[in-house]
């Protein structure tokens, strides 16, 4: 497929079925995080090859929509298994293109996998709903309405770097499988393992125009695409101000968006603290801290901080740092501008007080996992959300303390609380604002099937995969008014 320039392939990009080369003769380069070298090409498109996209994805639709459940679902499954036939490819082209480590990589894989399958068995069995008039006063039951889900037609699916493949299918399969359309918009650094997804998505067969892979900066046809009026969905998971802006551009159209997140972990002094830490450090540092799920901030009771503190410490400074090829728990960031940002809210901390437990060690985009213990509102690092291994740790006197420091912020994605008592849980869980607290558990998405929520600035709408075919599509009420 690509066109090799010496070393360095260039990729195409994709629409109506046929890959291309963009008639703006732009490519842009994506570099390694890790291997610090472009690794390929990829096309930086025009408005006008953005128009013709939406142009073919909206003629597929029709078909499409009224295509019977059982054949859309025939596509789907073959994509999962082209996706499991190729996860050697995908997961290395992964790794090197944001820098995941090939164990993570091919867990991406096979769960992008299962969640195709789940998506269309969960499809199969999502069905309409008929009411009789007559439950109502006054009305007969000769009115009954039958309320059936249709398609909403061309769905605009934009990911994030972090899960290039996994976010991406999670927004395309429940689309497809509903009856739209799709033009996928992947992050830029993602977009060689997204167009990989799509290899697989073209090896299925799908008919021509139903998917179309949009490829460029998202600072130059972001806006376009969101405010095209041919779109009739966005669904985008990525940073909180690129949502916002996508709220404010997007017009009188359905959004779900999946934004940042500042999950605390609240740790009470019932709970055990060897376990709980063990959840906060995974939490915390998978993929160096580059989960929108990560566990951003601890915080902890006064009189068990200092136990905590040294057994956080303990297993932090065990955690490998260096390559994804040496499947290192701390890897280099995505790039320089992002370890930039998060040298910056530890240096602020420093400077305003903070406690270094450990860490503030740097090697260009590869910074060490970084524990600061007393920190307080007025540091950067208690409210910013760095996407970088920095865990602040702050103290608080009371359960009342932690919820109120937890709802402080502009973010309501996750929290975990970590406690022996259940009731003392759902008495913290019931006054935390987030979509999801996990007791004594780590914050993540996932399993699938279970909704995933953001709340305030982390989002709008819901994902989980019903949740997910539910938004992309609309009820459709057929009233029959039979004879008396
Ligand atoms: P980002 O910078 O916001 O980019 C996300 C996507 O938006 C990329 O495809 C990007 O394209 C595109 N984009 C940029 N400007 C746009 C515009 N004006 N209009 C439309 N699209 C535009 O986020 P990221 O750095 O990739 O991901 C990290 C962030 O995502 C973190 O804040 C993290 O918390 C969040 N996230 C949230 C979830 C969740 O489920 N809640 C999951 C993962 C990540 P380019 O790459 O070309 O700029
Ligand atoms: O940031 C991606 C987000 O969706 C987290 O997923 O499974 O790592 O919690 P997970």
């Amino acid at each position: 497929m690509p066109v090799n320039s010496i070393h360095i392939p260039t990729y195409p990009y994709y629409i109506n079925g046929d890959w291309l080369e963009s008639r703006s003769g732009q490519t842009i380069d994506i570099y390694s995080p890790y291997l610090n070298e472009v690794i390929g090409k990829v096309q930086a498109i025009t408005k006008d090859e953005v128009d013709e996209a939406i142009i073919s994805a909206r003629i597929a639709q029709r078909d499409w929509a009224i295509r019977p459940l059982q054949e859309r679902a025939q596509y789907l499954y073959r994509w999962a298994d082209e996706l499991v036939a190729s996860k050697d490819e995908i997961a290395a082209t992964i790794m090197k293109e944001v820098g995941k480590t090939l164990k993570d990589a091919y867990k991406e894989v096979t769960r992008t996998a299962e969640f195709i399958q789940y998506t269309v068995e969960e499809a199969l069995h999502m069905h309409g709903e008929s009411m009789r008039g007559d439950s109502f006063p006054g009305c007969s039951k000769s009115k009954v309405a039958i309320t059936d889900r249709v398609p909403l037609g061309v769905v605009l699916a934009i990911s994030p770097f972090n899960y290039p493949v996994n976010l991406s299918a999670a927004k395309i399969a429940p689309a497809l499988i509903s009856g739209n359309t799709v033009i996928f918009k992947p992050a830029t650094q993602g977009t060689i393992s997204g167009l990989k997804m799509i290899e697989a998505l073209h090896r299925s067969g799908l008919p021509k125009g139903l998917v179309n892979l949009v490829t460029g900066r998202g600072s130059e046809i972001g806006d376009y695409l969101v405010e095209h009026d041919s779109i009739d969905m966005i669904s985008f998971t990525g940073g909180t101000s690129t949502g916002i802006n996508i709220a404010k551009k997007s017009v009188m159209i359905p959004l779900v968006l999946e934004l940042g997140g500042k999950d605390p972990g609240i740790v009470c002094e019932d709970a055990n603290l060897f376990e709980s830490a063990k959840q906060i450090i995974s939490g915390a540092f998978s993929y160096s801290g580059q989960r929108c799920t990560a566990i951003k901030r601890v915080l902890a009771h006064e009189n068990i901080a200092d136990n905590l503190v040294q057994i956080l410490k303990e297993e932090t400074v065990n955690l490998s740092v260096g390559s994804p090829k040496d499947e290192s728990m701390i890897v280099p960031l995505i790039d320089h501008q992002s370890a930039d940002f998060v040298q910056g809210l530890i240096d602020d901390a420093l400077e305003k007080g903070a406690t270094l437990v450990t860490g503030n060690k740097r090697s260009k985009n590869l910074i060490y996992p970084t524990l600061l213990d007393n920190v307080t509102m007025d540091m950067d690092v208690a409210i910013e959300e760095p996407f970088g291994p920095v865990l602040p740790i702050l103290r608080v006197k009371s359960d009342q303390e932690a919820i109120d420091i937890a709802n402080q912020s502009e973010y309501g994605l996750q929290a975990s609380v970590f406690t022996n008592d259940i009731n003392r849980a759902f008495r913290i869980s019931n006054n935390i604002e987030a979509g999801t607290v996990q007791i004594n558990g780590r914050t993540e998405r996932g399993p699938d099937h279970f909704p995933f929520i953001g709340i305030k600035k982390s989002g709008i709408g819901s994902q989980g995969i019903r949740r997910s075919i539910e938004s992309m599509t609309r009820e459709k009420v057929t009233v029959l008014n039979l004879a008396e």
